[in-house]
């Protein structure tokens, strides 16, 4: 049984494309290990508030010295932090929206990043503190790139994600989909390459 973290961020509700590849992700997943849970995180419907001076401010202060104020101030980054830490598997859905991924990812991930909680320069190097945990990231991208705009983005991702512990990333992504003579066909491509690395 795995504790599945799935995190979805298109403003396009059900005709989402990242969403739609998650879940076949996700239905994969299920299919080797049907007691496993998941837990939605949806950023468009309820996203987490920019980083903050006094959201940054609260959070590094030790728990048990908060005031109200502040532990409402870190609640955010507390429930998200939660929520990862307990995650053995996070399938992130990630849309190319205005050449980048949303900014209620990037949100999510300064809420996450957190010193102490998730990295640690203690020892002299930074380490990541988040241990055995598989990360799937699924991109949907409207139009073609091949200037290596996307593979920059991976790279922040994946740069970002192994600085907390998390290195464990599989990557699947469908260019095209404003494309009308693309999309079809580079969808079905991605969930059958989905179908075939997850079987
Ligand atoms: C607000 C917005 C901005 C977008 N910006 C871009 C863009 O800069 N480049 C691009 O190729 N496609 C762009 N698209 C198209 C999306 O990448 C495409 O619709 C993709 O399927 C989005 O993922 P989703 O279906 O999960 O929402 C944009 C779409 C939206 C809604």
């Amino acid at each position: 049984m795995a504790n599945i973290l799935n995190i979805q961020t298109s403003i396009s509700g059900e005709n989402s494309v990242s969403n739609k590849l998650s879940q076949t992700v996700i239905n994969q997943l299920l299919d080797k290990d049907p007691n496993s849970k998941v837990l939605v995180r949806d950023l468009a419907l309820n996203p987490i508030p920019h980083l903050e001076i006094h959201h940054f401010s609260a959070s590094r202060i030790p728990d048990e010295e908060k005031n109200e104020e502040q532990k409402k101030a870190s609640q955010y980054s507390d429930e998200a932090l939660k929520e990862i830490q307990e995650a053995d598997i996070i399938v992130i859905g990630v849309p190319f929206y205005n050449f980048t991924f949303p900014s209620t990812l990037k949100s999510w991930i300064d809420s996450i990043a957190v010193a102490g909680k998730t990295f640690s320069y203690a020892d002299g190097t930074p380490k990541g503190l988040l241990q055995n945990k598989k990360l799937y990231l699924n991109f949907a991208i409207g139009g073609v790139y091949e200037n290596g705009l996307i593979e920059n983005m991976e790279h922040y991702l994946k740069t970002l994600f192994g600085f907390i512990g998390i290195t464990d990333v599989e990557v699947f992504k469908s260019q095209g989909m404003m494309v009308p003579q693309l999309k079809d066909e580079n969808f079905s491509k991605t969930v059958a390459e989905i179908e075939t690395v997850l079987a």
